[in-house]
């Protein structure tokens, strides 16, 4: 009797469980590996910051040349090349093996299948084939890839070949300056830099100096305590990111995984967050590895669904690392300074350049304002955002880097200094400067006088409005507890 009643309530559990996930509109019929859109998939500009950076790079070498001008500075700040995952990561990563067993089980079986949007067989053929790479192991912790060193390598060599008298021939100390955090990945992606510019082991004759492990320049993160809170902060609950994931665009994009991968039926549970993201980073991952692979992951999503994996990320970063925060807009002061520095004076040092993080570009892209978007990014308006600046897929894949170079014009009247700013080897536009991206020095400097004042020390960590509420009601009850203290004392 309690077997029968509990045999009813299950097939009642069952049928409400077949319900919401039958959804209207699902699912988008799409063939990753058919796909033949040039010169890549659509879906490969929107991995995000995972992103290859030969999918983003520019190739039109012309906007380094000034007709009339010369080269005569480059200063340059580039994010590591696509790098390996984390051990932790790693291990999340091959889990996937689980899944693609019991998709490749349930397609088999074939009776958990959506009518319209399952997988193509080649597509289906891709995940059957995949295995997690045995020799990527924790030894690889977040290491430099053969194709990161490729593309740092590459984007040396546009440089030599662009700018052949700022460059020169070979290297010396006092026209070279070098530097690079504390990592393997950001040590290599110099050394891939290096022999772009002089040749295979040149680095091995470069004089450069190691940064102490907390240094203003490329580490202000790591110093600014309100900047380690707004992480936390954002990394707990009730943040837009969680919140963009309870809406409903991101919960039918869960679904909608889970039927593509016949996960409909009972037992299974539509597969949570955490896989599904999982399943984007394993995507986009090979994909930097290797780029002109497919990569079978990818499979399991559409362009479409692409673009609200890129929202989310972009809506973290924008809270962590850019204009989401007060905190950051001024964060990047002191490579700031060093990049004005270093354009407005007339030293033999020409050429710098810093190997860093995501974070760091970030940082120098707020601090320039540099795609800043009128409405902020948010968790409710996805929908109005698809033209939005902040794009971390386009501002930074692996590799990205920002580029200023002084130019002198000795026949232009008025001004002679001129500054361009490029960013993947694209022209990076400043409203105040011309339609050509080309900006007078002397408005760099009026523009940026903040940060060259000598005081970041001071003004790194500030939320940019002098006065916040929070740090007066601070002060207030530092006052009244003073008070109290001296009211105590003098009654006693
Ligand atoms: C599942 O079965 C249907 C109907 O027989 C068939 O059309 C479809 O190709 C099968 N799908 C797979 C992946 O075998
Ligand atoms: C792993 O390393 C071995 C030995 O270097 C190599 O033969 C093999 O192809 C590698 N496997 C993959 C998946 O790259
Ligand atoms: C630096 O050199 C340029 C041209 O070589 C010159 O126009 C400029 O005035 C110099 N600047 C300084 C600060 O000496
Ligand atoms: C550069 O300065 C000159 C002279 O002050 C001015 O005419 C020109 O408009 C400026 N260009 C830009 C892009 O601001
Ligand atoms: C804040 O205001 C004080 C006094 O008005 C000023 O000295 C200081 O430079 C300001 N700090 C910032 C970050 O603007
Ligand atoms: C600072 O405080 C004053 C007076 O309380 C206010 O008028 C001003 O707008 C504040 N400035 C900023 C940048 O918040």
């Amino acid at each position: 009797m309690v077997f029968e009643k509990l045999q009813v309530k299950f097939i009642i559990v069952f049928l409400l469980c077949l319900v919401p996930i039958k959804a209207e509109g699902c699912c988008e019929d799409y063939c990753y590996e058919c796909d033949t859109t040039t010169p890549f998939r659509s879906q490969y500009r929107n991995l995000g910051q995972r992103n290859s950076y030969d999918f983003i790079k520019g190739f039109n070498y012309q906007i380094y040349d000034m007709p009339g001008c010369t080269a005569q500075k480059i200063w340059t700040l580039v994010r590591h090349g696509t790098r390996y995952p984390s051990p932790q990561s790693m291990l999340e990563l091959e889990k996937l093996e689980n899944l693609r067993d019991e998709v490749v089980r349930l397609y088999d079986e074939n009776n958990s299948l959506p009518a319209i949007g399952s997988l193509y067989k080649n597509d289906l053929q891709l995940i059957t084939e995949w295995s997690w790479d045995k020799n990527i192991t924790e030894r690889y912790d977040e290491f430099l890839t053969v194709s990161g060193w490729n593309e740092i390598r590459d984007l040396a060599m546009v440089y030599k070949s662009v700018f052949p008298s700022l460059i020169g021939d070979s290297y010396s100390a006092e026209k070279f300056h070098f530097r690079h955090t504390d990592y393997q990945r950001t040590e290599g992606t110099f050394k891939a830099f290096a022999e772009g510019l002089f040749g295979e082991g040149a680095y091995n004759h470069f004089t450069i100096e190691k940064l102490p492990k907390l240094n203003m320049l490329l580490n202000p993160m790591d110093l600014c305590q309100k900047y380690r809170d707004n992480i936390a902060t954002q990394n707990g609950l009730g943040t837009e990111m969680e919140k963009f994931r309870n809406t409903a665009i991101f919960q039918k994009l869960l679904a909608d995984v889970s039927i593509k991968l016949g996960y409909a039926t009972p037992p299974h549970q539509p597969l949570d967050s955490p896989t599904v993201l999982n399943i984007y980073e394993m995507c986009r991952f090979e994909k930097a590895w290797y780029p002109l692979k497919p990569s079978p992951w990818c499979a399991a999503l559409t362009p479409s669904q692409f673009k609200i994996l890129e929202y989310h990320e972009d809506l973290e970063l924008y809270m962590k690392t850019s204009y989401g925060a007060d905190v950051n807009l001024k964060l990047s002061c002191t490579a700031m300074d060093d990049m004005l520095t270093h354009l407005s004076t007339n030293t033999t040092q020409s050429v710098v350049a810093y190997f860093a993080h995501i974070d760091n570009i970030h940082a120098l892209l707020t601090a320039m304002g540099a795609f800043r978007d009128t409405v902020p990014l948010r968790s409710d308006n996805f929908d109005q955002m698809g033209d939005r600046k902040w794009k971390t897929s386009e501002i930074c894949p692996f590799s990205s880097n920002v580029a200023a170079v002084k130019y002198n014009c000795p026949n232009d009247v008025q001004e002679k200094e001129k500054v361009k700013f490029f960013l993947n080897q694209k022209i990076l536009f400043l409203d105040w400067c011309d339609g050509n991206g080309v900006c007078n020095l002397s408005n760099v400097m009026d523009k940026y006088g903040e940060f060259n004042r000598g005081d970041c020390d001071q003004i790194f960590c500030s939320d940019s409005s002098n006065n916040s509420s929070s740090s007066n009601y601070i002060n207030k009850l530092i006052l009244m507890l003073v008070l109290l203290i001296v009211i105590t004392f003098l009654f006693h």
